[in-house]
């Protein structure tokens, strides 16, 4: 796949997917229950984060055992966790960051894939390898919409998942910038809910986010 048609993808799977919950998976155990409490809530697109040792097993359990959800790799730091997420196979990728190692790697490689920007030197760096589709990270505590508003002034066709700091006080807010394709975060599912396995709860929550954003 081009490099455009693999943005293109993940544009799309973005906008469909509105908001996507940022996963921290600490046992193996939680991650086909939670998948399903997520996608029965109506949540589809899930991060995966590579912030424990569990996470590629955890994400490969939800592919298998979960086909409606759409499982993606987070916190990939280097071209070794982008090696890994495609080894799984998954659908998309993305950064808290944009090194220029990374960059090259994503952008030789085949996964769809979101650097993380919060700058305009690093968002030009991520254009420079062809990445016009960036995560604005930490979004609230790098300027907020303000701050995504300023960007959006020399960089008019660059599209944003911003996370950081986003809730469900704040997510419609963000998702009405026309820059915004999506918005992630982790207050869908707190660590502590994953423990406690409030797997309705989870569900609950996704039913009444969605349901306020389309009001919104
Ligand atoms: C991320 O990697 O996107 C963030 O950890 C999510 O931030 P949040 O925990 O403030 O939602």
């Amino acid at each position: 796949m081009t490099m455009i048609a693999r943005q293109d993808k993940l544009a799309a799977l973005f906008k469909a997917a509105t908001v996507i919950p940022v996963l921290t998976i600490e046992r193996l155990a939680d991650a086909v229950p939670l998948a399903r409490a997520l996608v029965a809530g109506g949540v589809r697109t899930l991060e995966v984060t590579l912030r424990t040792p569990v996470a590629i097993e955890a994400a490969k359990a939800m592919m298998a055992e979960v086909p409606e959800a759409v499982v993606g790799i987070g916190t990939i730091l280097n071209p070794a966790d982008l090696a890994r997420a495609e080894a799984l196979g998954v659908a998309f990728g993305i950064s808290p960051g944009a090194t220029p190692e990374l960059l090259k790697a994503a952008a030789d490689g085949a996964l769809p894939f979101a650097p993380g920007i919060a700058t305009a030197s690093e968002l030009m760096q991520a254009l420079a390898y062809g990445f016009d589709l960036a995560k604005f990270f930490p979004a609230e505590q790098a300027g907020g919409i303000k701050g995504l508003r300023a960007l959006a002034g020399p960089f008019p066709n660059v599209r944003f998942c911003p996370t950081g700091g986003i809730g469900e006080s704040n997510a419609a807010s963000w998702l009405a910038e026309p820059n915004v394709l999506a918005v992630g975060g982790s207050w869908l599912c707190p660590a502590a809910e994953i423990r406690a396995g409030n797997w309705a709860g989870m569900t609950a929550m996704c039913r009444r986010t969605l349901k306020s954003l389309k009001a919104a």
